[in-house]
């Protein structure tokens, strides 16, 4: 028999996965990363680990600086992700990218305590556990660092995942975990990879199933660069949770598009209001107000509900311009179900909603398809 066809037996030459993969992160992390690697070195000595920065295409060259260590260690790689930004979704590539049998995720500004890794890995190596958290909240560890109110604000959405999704994790918010590769492969595709809480859409996607573990460790001082985290991190923690409650049935993004064409709804009366103290027609007032009322919706879609894959430049014209023709055909189907129901059901708010929510799932698909569409 043909020995290069026997795929169990291992190869000439092979060389197996390491036990560890630990995913970084990066966003303009340069100056962190040779410190983070010379950690990782002494914490994960006499162990088989590698480290896999993702890099969404940083300005500094934050990817140059993690290839520029692997050219001399193999154990370091990276990968540049271009036109896309995102915590969970980078670290979801990461994991993703791995055969090692344990992989984790840590941040790339040493905050996160790398010594804890051991602690972690030994867990795992039990065969008792899935998931181990490196907790701010336990015993032993703490997240004074961060101002009153950030800690305030920790533990209030903490609380809260607790409570709504049912995630007993002492520190839910945690950016610091380890994981088997197998079950995180699993779960995988029910991973939102928009916003910025990977762990807790693990453990609510888990529905309990994961055995789960805790370490302690103390968040440190970021040495280099600054945090990304900024407003929009709440509006992420909304959409996962309103995710997470239906079953991913409504997105946030939907909930979203809804917000975005009330206020819609609130220009063009003012718009019709301006345009009739103009002595304008009814006729001619109403499509001003209507293209004003697009244009304003574009305009807050593009920076709020697609911000994730906003346009710029001439995308942005010509964006504006498919979503003008987009929403005036949901505007016509509108009305044009709305009479319709008004023949049957005499109710005319039933009539009336029935038509608001056609034109409002008419505009979201079709713009999600083609104006905003996931490159
Ligand atoms: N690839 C990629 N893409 N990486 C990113 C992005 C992104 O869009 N945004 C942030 N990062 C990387 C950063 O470079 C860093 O290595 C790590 O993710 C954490 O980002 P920070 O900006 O340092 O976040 P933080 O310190 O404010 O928040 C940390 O603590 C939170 C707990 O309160 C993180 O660990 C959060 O995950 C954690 O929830
Ligand atoms: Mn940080």
């Amino acid at each position: 028999m043909d020995s290069s066809v026997t795929t169990t037996s291992i190869a000439r030459g092979a060389r197996p996965a390491p036990e560890l993969t630990v995913v970084i992160p990066t966003y303009n992390e340069r100056a962190n990363i040779p410190l983070l690697v010379e950690r990782l070195r002494k914490t994960l000595d006499g162990f088989e680990w590698e480290a896999l920065f993702v890099d969404d295409n940083s300005r500094d060259g934050t990817s140059d600086a993690a290839r520029a260590i692997g050219e001399t260690d193999a154990r370091v790689r990276c990968i540049r992700r271009i036109g896309r930004r995102g915590l969970s979704g980078a670290c979801i590539e990461g994991m993703l990218a791995t055969q090692a049998r344990y992989v984790a995720v840590m941040d790339a500004d040493l905050q996160h305590d790398e010594t804890a890794l051991v602690a972690m890995l030994e867990k795992l190596r039990s065969g008792d556990i899935d998931l181990v958290v490196a907790s701010r909240h336990l015993s032993g560890g703490s997240d004074e660092v961060f101002s009153a109110l950030r800690q305030k604000i920790s533990r209030g959405s903490s609380a809260i995942a607790r409570r709504v999704l049912g995630v007993s994790l002492s520190d839910p918010m945690s950016g610091f975990f380890m994981i088997r590769r197998t079950e995180f492969n699993a779960l995988a595709p029910q991973l939102s990879s928009q916003g910025f809480k990977i762990l807790v859409d693990i453990v609510a996607s888990a529905r309990g199933k994961l055995r789960i573990a805790e370490v302690p460790f103390v968040f440190r001082e970021r040495q280099h660069g600054e945090s990304k985290l900024d407003a929009r991190v709440a509006i992420d923690f909304a959409a996962l949770i309103v995710a997470k409650l239906t079953n991913d049935m409504v997105s946030f993004r939907f909930l979203m598009f809804c917000a975005v064409g009330l206020t819609g709804f609130g220009i063009h009366l003012a718009f019709l209001q301006v345009c009739a103290m103009q002595g304008l027609s009814f006729a001619k007032a109403q499509i001003v107000a209507t293209l004003g009322a697009i244009a304003w919706n574009f305009v807050l879609n593009n920076a709020l509900t697609y911000h994730d894959q906003r346009l710029t430049g001439w995308p942005f014209i010509t964006g504006l311009i498919r979503f003008t023709l987009i929403c005036s055909v949901g505007a016509l189907s509108n009305v044009g179900i709305a009479s319709w129901i008004y023949d049957y059901d005499s109710d005319w708010w039933h009539a009336g909603i029935a038509g608001a929510v056609m034109g409002a799932v008419w505009n979201y698909l079709v713009s999600s398809a083609i104006v905003w569409k996931q490159r």
